[in-house]
C-alpha cells in the first residue's frame, strides 16, 4: 500500500520533504496504527505537538461540542473562547498581550515584528536582532533567516535583513555582537532542532541579566520547548528568568493548528492596523487551546513530565553505558537526544520502525525523542528497550 502512496505523493507533491514507508491512519495516548493495524509506539508526537497524547478524550470532546457551533469568525468579532484563552495564557506565561496565529513560524514572526515596531518607537529605529547557531525559528523568510541552517535559507536569497549569529551558549559573544543597531536576542531555550542543545544554568539569567544592561529585548521561541515539555510550563521557566517576548505552538494545540506571540506590556509595540490573521484565534482552535492549557495546569502536567524526565534520563544513561557508540545523551523532561558516534540517525530510525517505535534523527548522529506528554514510564520504559535493541542490531551489523 505504501507503493501506491509514495507515486501519488511524487505525483503531486513539492518534493521538500523525506518519508518513512509507514501510512498512519489512527492514534491514541502514545501509540500509532497504520493501516494494515500494527501498532507503533510514538515517539514523535507529530513534532512536539500531541501533548496530551493522540486523540485525548478532552481534546476531542472540546471540537466535537466546538464545531458545530462556531469554527471560524475572523477577529472583526470578540470571540468567547480566544479571550479565554488568552487570559489563562497570560496569568500563567507573566506575559501582557497576546496575538493568536496558526503555527510556530507565524509566531516567531509576529515576535520579529514586535521587536522591529518596538524599536523603531523606543530604540531610535534599531532593528537588528542577534540569534544562535544552529538555531531553528521555522520557514517563513523571516524566520528562516533567523534559522542557522544553510541548506534552509540559501535557496531563497536575499533574504530578511537584520539578523546577526552568534554561538549558542555563550553570552560574551551576544555582548559582542550588541550595537546601537540591536533591539533584540531571539534564542530558543533548548535549541530542539539543531539537536536538543542545553544551555549551561547560568546562560539565560546572564543573557536576561546583559538584555536589561544594554536595553534591548529578550525573546525566546519556545514553539518546541513549552507547554511542559521540558518540565516546566515554559522552558525559560527553568532557569528563573522573566522574558519579554514570547512564541508558543506546537503543544498548546494538542495536535491542532494553533501559535500564540506574547509581550511584556513595555514591549508589546503592535498598534491598530500593523498585524492580522485571518484564521489566527478562531473559536475552534482556541477552545482546543484553553482545553489543553487549563488541563496541564489542573493536572500539574510540567511536574509529572519533569518525574518521567528523570526516569527517562537514567534509563537513557544506563543505555549509554551499556553501547559505547552513545557518545551524549542530552535533554530535559520529555525531550531527549542521543548522540552517536557515527552517521546513522536515518538507519536507527528506520529500525527503530521495524521495532514499532517512532522516533526521529534530528542530526545524522543524533536519535531525538519527544514523546506525548501523556506517555507512561512503563511506555518509556518499552521505548527504552527498543532503543537498545536497535543500538544493539547498528553496532553488530556496522563497525564504525
Ligand atoms: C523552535 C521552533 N520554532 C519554530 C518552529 C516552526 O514551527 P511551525 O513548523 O509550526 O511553523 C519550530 C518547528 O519545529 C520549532 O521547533
Amino acid at each position: 500500500m505504501n507503493e501506491k502512496w509514495a507515486e501519488l505523493e511524487s505525483k503531486y507533491f513539492f518534493p521538500v520533504g523525506k518519508r518513512l514507508p509507514v501510512t498512519l491512519v489512527r492514534g491514541e495516548g502514545s501509540r500509532v496504527w497504520d493501516e494494515e493495524g500494527r501498532e507503533y509506539l510514538d515517539c514523535v508526537a507529530g513534532i512536539a505537538a500531541v501533548s496530551l497524547g493522540h486523540c485525548h478524550p478532552l481534546v476531542v470532546k472540546a471540537i466535537q461540542e466546538q464545531a458545530p457551533s462556531l469554527m471560524q469568525v475572523s477577529n472583526y468579532y470578540y470571540s468567547v473562547p480566544q479571550i479565554k484563552l488568552a487570559q489563562l495564557l497570560c496569568e500563567h506565561t507573566g506575559l501582557d498581550k497576546v496575538f493568536f496565529c496558526n503555527s510556530g513560524g507565524e509566531a516567531v514572526e509576529g515576535c520579529i515584528k514586535v521587536a522591529r515596531k518596538w524599536g523603531k518607537e523606543k530604540r531610535d529605529g534599531a532593528y537588528e536582532i542577534i540569534v544562535a547557531e544552529k538555531a531553528f525559528h521555522g520557514r517563513t523568510l523571516a524566520t528562516v533567516t533567523a534559522t542557522a541552517n544553510e541548506r534552509y535559507r540559501a535557496p531563497f536569497t536575499p533574504l530578511v535583513e537584520g539578523f546577526v549569529r552568534v554561538p549558542f551558549n555563550d553570552v560574551e559573544a551576544i555582548k559582542r555582537a550588541t550595537t546601537a543597531k540591536t533591539v533584540a536576542v531571539l534564542l530558543e531555550v533548548i535549541q530542539g532542532e539543531g539537536g536538543v542543545n542545553i544551555p549551561d544554568d547560568d546562560y539565560f539569567p546572564q543573557v536576561r541579566a546583559w538584555c536589561d544592561e544594554a536595553g534591548i529585548l529578550l525573546m525566546v521561541d519556545e514553539v518546541q520547548t513549552g507547554m511542559g515539555r521540558t518540565g516546566a510550563l515554559f522552558a525559560h521557566q527553568l532557569y528563573g528568568i522573566e522574558v519579554d517576548v514570547m512564541a508558543v505552538a506546537k503543544g498548546l494545540g494538542g495536535g491542532f493548528p494553533i501559535g500564540a506571540f506574547l509581550a511584556k506590556d513595555h514591549c508589546a509595540a503592535l498598534a491598530l492596523g500593523e498585524h492580522g490573521t485571518t484564521f489566527g484565534g478562531n473559536p475552534l482552535a482556541t477552545t482546543v487551546g484553553y482545553t489543553v492549557l487549563k488541563y496541564m495546569i489542573d493536572n500539574d502536567l510540567p511536574a509529572q513530565v519533569a518525574k518521567k524526565g528523570e526516569h527517562v534520563e537514567r534509563r537513557l544513561r544506563s543505555l549509554a553505558d551499556r553501547h559505547p557508540m552513545v557518545t551524549e545523551v542530552r535533554g530535559k523532561g520529555l525531550l531527549w537526544a542521543m548522540e552517536l558516534d557515527r552517521e546513522v540517525g536515518e538507519e536507527a530510525v528506520r529500525l527503530c520502525l521495524e521495532e514499532a517505535l517512532l522516533a526521529n534523527n534530528v542530526k545524522p548522529t543524533a536519535l531525538r525523542l519527544m514523546p506525548p506528554l501523556t506517555i507512561t514510564e512503563e511506555e518509556l520504559d518499552r521505548v527504552v528497550e527498543i532503543v537498545d535493541r536497535v543500538l544493539g542490531r547498528i553496532e553488530a551489523g556496522q563497525p564504525k
